[in-house]
């Protein structure tokens, strides 16, 4: 059984910058319905991560410009580090699927306002605009001084670029982006500088933790395009339909619906 060590959590956050970003922490998970099996040690762990790659001015900011989009990556990064810590990943790689978490829908911060936050049908354009979000989120990791730190644990890169990687459309006419990670024959071996076809078992599961993670919170609660689900039986049907994800992530995220 893992343990919740954080062996990388070595500098605690200066008292105020730790009291706003802790506030708001405490805020979202108030109203989330998720129930955390190592809830203290994750809100520790996002916390000291936050100051160890001088992120929280970021994500502060990041909270009050759109509380929605903040709210969401921090359900679902600490939903994805609860399940890292019961799918036995090796602590070396927990860190990125924490701050790769975190941070994975920093790309929103360059789209339209108006799109990001339409309730309802997209048009095919819209779409596009909003799908671009990752690549934007890839390219600032690469360019913005400020996540400089962040940008360089392994993992970081991977989620953000990868987290809508499993994704799959009933109908067949739209599903993951920028490309699906479940054809492995086909991934691009230099993006942006990543070699995505050479990513190691052990990455892989790490960028679909991410995504079993998003998905699931997308599907768990209220979102500005969709009402949250009512049961943990109708999630795992959503996922099962909607991902290629393997079966026992979809289970872990699941069992955390707290309804
Ligand atoms: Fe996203
Ligand atoms: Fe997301």
């Amino acid at each position: 059984m893992a343990t919740a060590e954080i062996p990388f959590l070595k500098e605690q956050l200066p008292f105020e910058r730790a009291e706003r970003f802790g506030k708001r922490l405490a805020r979202v998970f108030e109203r989330a319905n998720v129930t955390l099996d190592h809830k203290k040690e994750t809100l520790e762990a996002m916390e000291g991560l936050a100051e160890k790659h001088k992120i929280s001015d970021f994500l502060i900011e990041f909270s009050e410009a759109d509380p929605e989009t903040f709210s969401h990556s921090m359900r679902m990064a600490a939903t994805a580090y609860d399940i890292a810590l019961e799918a036995e990943v090796p602590a070396e790689l927990r860190e990125g699927v924490l701050a790769g978490t975190m941070l994975h829908d920093n790309g929103k911060r360059s789209i339209d306002e108006a799109i990001l936050m339409k309730p309802g049908k997209l048009t095919d354009d819209e779409r596009k605009k909003i799908e671009e979000h990752a690549l934007m989120g890839l390219k600032n990791l690469l360019e913005d001084k400020r996540f400089a730190s962040a940008a360089r644990v392994p993992g970081v890169k991977e989620i953000t670029i990868g987290h809508h990687g499993y994704k799959k459309s009933v109908d067949g006419t739209r599903g993951a982006y920028p490309f699906d990670l479940s054809d492995s024959e086909h991934l691009p071996e230099d993006f942006y500088g990543m070699n995505v076809k050479g990513w190691d078992e052990r990455m892989r599961r790490v960028v679909a933790i991410s995504a079993a993670a998003d998905m699931f919170d997308s599907a768990a609660h209220d979102r500005p395009y969709a009402k949250a689900l009512e049961s943990s039986e109708e999630i795992f049907t959503r996922l099962k339909l909607t991902s290629t994800l393997p079966d026992d992530l979809i289970l872990y995220a699941v069992r955390r619906f707290a309804k």
